[in-house]
């Protein structure tokens, strides 16, 4: 099939490599030019481990274009998904303004019957808003389908998770469309979704609000954990195997950020307030994990004399989460904010992202810790875990670790003389 991807961030870029690589000609359409010269030129914008080879193979075998033009790549593809970004608007709500421009520009272009797929985020109701944003745009009333078919991948392990998806929901009105979605999707081995647009946009919204609600639950009990001197990591363990309940994400730590879970969370509390209802138990999600970075930020300064004033402070860590350059909603960039406003000086590190500006960058860790009064992990880079402390101790103001993501061996660095603060990792 011929397939168009509007939008080539982490999920476009991903989705259409994956269509590629099951035989499909796929076309990667972008308005940003330094992004689509680089993908046509074999390099990806971001950072993802694995898919820059999958892009080179498929720009080389001509199995995946990209451009820029609007309307040929509308006119020449009969599956269409959009992409775009979907970002949090003012009061919270999802913000479709970039969603509504492509379906406009569909309506504008096309020429025949096309299916028109959402796998950004978006809400309930949008597929609606789609269809009538293209019949608005349409000169000629020409046939065709919108379905909901939402991207559940991680960034970090993109293309696994789109390789190996636990399921795939469509939502669709039309058995035409359906069916075209189901011939797309044939080699996947995994149960499909079949159900409605509106089903299927909620389901994407639940799956994410969830899982964050699974974090924010260890994380809220961590605290608790943490006055009984309990360690969180042995009672996420013990939950976790029972089938019922699940290991995954019930990892305590510094809480969770990112382009997906902090917007998609705040959406869907808007969702049930638009429909005049409430999520109660999601705006208390929210507000764990807003305290998390301020919690670390209390428990740094008893550890040093109850003031931050021209304390150095070495963060390990900058992007939401390991194996990505991605900042958005990062826990580590909260801290660094609360740090300044505390007066303390701040020398950061990561292994993949570099900040445009302040504050003060370094390449190695040796560099970072020299001379800090504390450091804090905050990503769980593996790079990390494998530190060589002993020698990283006399370089330090005062041997203070805060292990943000719960990923030391306490006995090995309190045997080295350091005083480890963990998130309730007694
Ligand atoms: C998420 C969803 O998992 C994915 O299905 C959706 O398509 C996009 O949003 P992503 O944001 O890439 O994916 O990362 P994820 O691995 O889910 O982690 C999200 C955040 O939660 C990160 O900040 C991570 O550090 C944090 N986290 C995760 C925890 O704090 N504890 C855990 O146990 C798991």
């Amino acid at each position: 099939m011929n397939i168009l991807i509007v939008g080539t961030g982490y999920v476009g870029t991903t989705t259409g490599l994956i269509f590629s690589e099951m035989g499909h000609q796929v076309t990667g359409l972008d308005l940003d030019k330094n992004k689509i010269k680089a993908l046509k030129a074999g390099q990806l914008h971001f950072y993802e481990p694995g898919l820059e080879d999958l892009l080179s193979k498929h720009v080389t075998a001509e199995t995946i274009k990209f451009t820029k033009k609007a309307k040929k790549a509308i006119k020449e593809n009969d599956v269409i998904f959009i992409c775009v970004g979907t970002p949090k608007g003012t009061d919270g709500s999802a913000d479709l303004t970039y969603v509504k421009s492509v379906a406009e520009s569909i309506g504008k272009y096309m020429n025949r019957y096309k299916v028109i797929v959402t796998k950004s985020t978006v809400p309930v109701g949008t597929a609606d808003l789609v269809t009538k944003w293209i019949t608005e745009s349409q000169e000629d009333p020409i046939p065709f389908d919108v379905v909901s078919n939402p991207e559940f991948l991680r960034e970090g392990s993109a293309l696994q998770d789109a390789l190996n998806p636990d399921r795939i929901v469509i939502g669709a009105t039309s058995e035409k469309a359906r069916a075209i979605m189901k011939e797309l999707y044939k080699d996947f081995n995994c149960p499909i979704v079949e159900t409605n647009p509106k089903a299927s946009e909620m389901i994407k919204y639940a799956a994410n609000s969830f899982l964050a609600m699974k974090i924010s639950y260890i994380n809220e009990l961590a605290r608790v954990c943490d006055v009984l001197k309990i360690n969180v990591n042995e009672v996420s363990r013990g939950m976790g195997l029972d089938h019922r309940i699940g290991p995954h994400f019930l990892h305590a730590g510094l809480g969770y950020g990112g382009s997906c879970f902090p917007k998609d969370v705040t959406a869907l509390i808007q969702i049930a307030k638009e429909n005049e209802t409430a999520l109660t138990i999601l705006e208390k999600v929210v507000q764990v994990n807003e305290a998390l970075p301020l919690t670390l930020i209390e428990k740094l300064k008893q550890a040093l004399g109850g003031d931050l004033t021209n304390k150095t402070i070495a963060i390990l860590g900058l992007a939401f989460k390991a194996n990505t350059d991605d900042t958005r909603e990062s826990p580590s960039l909260i801290l660094i904010d609360r740090l300044k406003a505390e007066k303390g000086k701040v020398r950061v590190h990561d292994p993949i992202v570099k900040l445009d500006g302040p504050p003060e960058q370094f390449p190695s860790i040796e560099e970072t810790v020299a001379g800090a009064d504390a450091l804090i992990i905050c990503t769980d880079w593996e790079v990390y875990k494998h530190l060589d402390w002993a020698s990283l101790k006399p370089l330090m103001g005062q041997p203070n670790i805060f292990d943000g993501r719960n990923m030391l061996d306490k006995e090995i660095v309190e045997g080295l003389g350091f005083h480890y603060v963990g998130v309730a990792n007694h």
